[in-house]
């Protein structure tokens, strides 16, 4: 039996180290089910993939199933996948249309909307003792919808969505809004799920704007998978980011990301000359969002993690990773793959081909990234290894805040984001009010970068 290590003494962000009981700890993956995964805002899926009333699909809240469904009125809800009689799930499938939940077990049934309706045998086994309307699905309290995804809570006292995403918004708007600039749009093509033995934390920090580890790419960099791979130009993505500001942001809540300001007089770099007709959609796209958005058109994303777990590429590929704990050392991930809806056939397939070839489990950029948080895990867990701590020294300090976009702002790569989602997640494993957990009086720091 281990003991487990003091949170506190876990992290220590005044000297930059973080234990790696955290990664590898039977007890730090149930508190975290426990503490963090009950309260935070968590990504469930996308209204794209249940249009029609009776649509639902399966997701998942930290290692629980839940169901996302259409009702018959056409309202958006999250049930717990667990019947209510013996906890048998009620829904077997990964998605699909139906007016009823019956459960498999003894065939108590749910309406879309959650109520209990078919008890068998009713009048004989339960009348006068069971009410029917007190054992409807278990619903998460809280609920949003924000540009066609889908996010719910645990916590009936969690802060509106809007308010636990804080300044992450511009970021996840430039991921969520087409291409062109208009507002939401987008639909989801497709979902890889798969598992892999590494601690979910791995992943997300990947996504917190890990820009150091890009040697490990070097491979898909010189074979150029992205759709502009030429000769002479090669890469992993499209070519628009060349000439921007890179920037690392955290916000209070935990969330961080890397994205990129482009000059004031921002111009369309070519990147799909192979595809004409997508070479043609894209630069309308992009002439079109900078006459729509102004100089806020500037700002483009690239990868962010939306604390906990909800992860994404902003621009190329586009969509969004979940990284669902299985064990400390396992962990299932879900990646959304989006494009904009009304996009033309052809510009979906290639994106959809591109898609593949970077992400999932098969992508070629995905696969290099997998390896290295597999082998860090395995390579952790030992008696000996767990006694080092991880060194998050990176940058210490060289943050700005509001400079120059709003938030906890670096202009070099660093740790700071990762050590800021730390500082949250420790806040959620010592039991903290939403107050702390978002930052609500939490004031600036202001530390200079020169
Ligand atoms: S467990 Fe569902 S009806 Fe018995
Ligand atoms: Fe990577």
């Amino acid at each position: 039996m281990t003991t487990q290590l003091p949170i506190d003494q876990a992290i220590d962000l005044e000297h930059g180290m973080i234990s790696r009981e955290i990664f590898v700890s039977p007890e730090y993956h149930r508190a975290e089910l426990d503490k963090l995964f009950t309260r935070a805002w968590l990504f469930i899926g996308h209204e794209s993939q249940i249009p029609r009333p009776g649509d639902f699909y399966v997701s998942r809240m930290g290692e629980e199933s839940v169901i996302l469904c259409r009702d018959a009125q056409g309202a958006v809800h999250v049930f717990l996948n667990s019947c209510r009689h013996r906890g048998m799930k009620v829904c077997r499938y990964e998605q699909g249309n139906t007016s009823l939940f019956v459960c498999p077990y003894h065939s108590w049934s749910y309406t879309t909307d959650g109520k209990l309706q078919g008890v068998p045998l009713y009048r004989v086994l339960y009348e006068n003792t069971l009410k029917r309307e007190e054992w409807s699905l278990i619903e998460v309290p809280k609920l949003a919808l924000y540009k066609g995804t889908v996010w719910a809570s645990w916590d009936p006292l969690a802060p509106e969505f809007l308010e636990y995403l804080g300044g992450a918004v511009d970021h996840l708007d430039q991921v969520l809004d087409c291409r062109d600039g208009r507002p939401g749009g987008s639909e989801v093509i497709g979902v890889h799920k798969w598992i892999f033995p590494a601690n979910w934390k791995f992943a997300a920090e990947n996504f917190l704007g890990d820009t150091y580890h890009n040697p490990s790419h070097r491979s898909v960099d010189m074979i150029g998978i992205n759709p502009s791979a030429q000769r002479g130009v090669k890469g992993r993505r499209d070519n628009e980011y060349n000439r921007g500001q890179h920037v690392w942001v955290g916000f209070p809540q935990g969330h961080g990301m890397h994205s990129v300001l482009m000059p004031p007089d921002l111009q369309y770099e070519p990147s799909y000359q192979q595809y004409p007709v997508v070479e043609e959609y894209f630069r309308h796209c992009f002439e079109e969002r900078k006459r729509r958005l102004g100089d806020k058109a500037r700002l483009l994303p690239f990868v962010g993690n939306l604390f906990p777990n909800a992860s994404y590429h902003g621009r190329q590929p586009r969509g969004i990773c979940v990284w669902h704990p299985h064990s400390p050392t396992e962990t299932e991930a879900w990646r959304f793959f989006l494009v904009d809806a009304d996009a033309p056939a052809e510009v979906k397939d290639v994106l959809r081909r591109f898609y593949m070839r970077y992400s999932g489990p098969a992508g070629m950029t995905e696969q290099d990234d997998m390896e290295n948080w597999l082998y860090a895990t395995a390579a952790s867990k030992g008696t000996i290894a767990r006694r080092y701590p991880f060194n998050y020294q990176m940058s210490m300090g060289a943050y700005k805040t509001n400079d120059p976009v709003p938030g906890d702002v670096a202009t070099q790569i660093t740790e700071q984001t990762p050590r800021n989602f730390y500082r949250v997640y420790a806040s959620y494993l010592n039991g903290g009010d939403w107050d702390a957990l978002i930052g609500r009086n939490r004031a600036p720091v202001q530390v200079a970068a020169e």
